[in-house]
């Protein structure tokens, strides 16, 4: 089983957008058996609550399921628990390395990184465009499901 988890900051627009579109490719695929997806944030600002009505809006506009989706934060027991931490900026990832300390994470990566863009995943809940970050977020998704079957941990 590989985990997946993919992080932003409150977890009610970006990562949880990943979250349902990359279980969709997942299950595309026919490796939900193998593959676990999650998504938190590393404040606490939102925990409890659903996703944004821009990000439930924009998953439904691409029938993705956004179904049980409940924001939580980041836990340093998630450096164990999962095997990619994607966060969606350099704030993030910043945020995410502070938690962990020294519990060296393997796989902490920048979601853009793993595509040609190379840069944060725009906010959507200052930028208001969520087409904008719903385009980025399936080109990183597809990116890191390439990479998840190339490093074949699936097994
Ligand atoms: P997210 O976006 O990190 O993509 O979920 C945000 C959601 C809420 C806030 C900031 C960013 N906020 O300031 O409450």
């Amino acid at each position: 089983m590989t985990r997946v988890l993919f992080v932003c900051l409150g977890n009610i627009c970006r990562s949880p957008m990943a979250e349902a579109v990359f279980r969709k490719l997942v299950a595309d695929e026919q490796l939900t058996d193998q593959i676990e997806v999650d998504s938190a944030g590393t404040s606490d600002w939102h925990i409890g609550k659903s996703p944004h009505t821009g990000t439930l809006a924009k998953l439904a506009e691409y029938e993705v399921s956004s179904e049980g989706m409940v924001a939580r934060q980041l836990t340093v027991k998630d450096a164990e628990d999962f095997d990619y931490i994607i966060g969606m900026d350099a704030e993030n990832i910043g945020n995410i390395r502070n938690l962990f300390g020294d519990n060296n994470h393997q796989r902490v990566i920048r979601f853009l990184d793993l595509t040609r863009h190379q840069k944060d995943v725009p906010d959507p809940y200052f930028t208001g465009d969520f087409q904008e970050t719903y385009d980025l977020v399936l080109e990183g998704c597809q990116a890191l499901l390439d990479l998840i079957k190339k490093e074949d941990i699936t097994k």
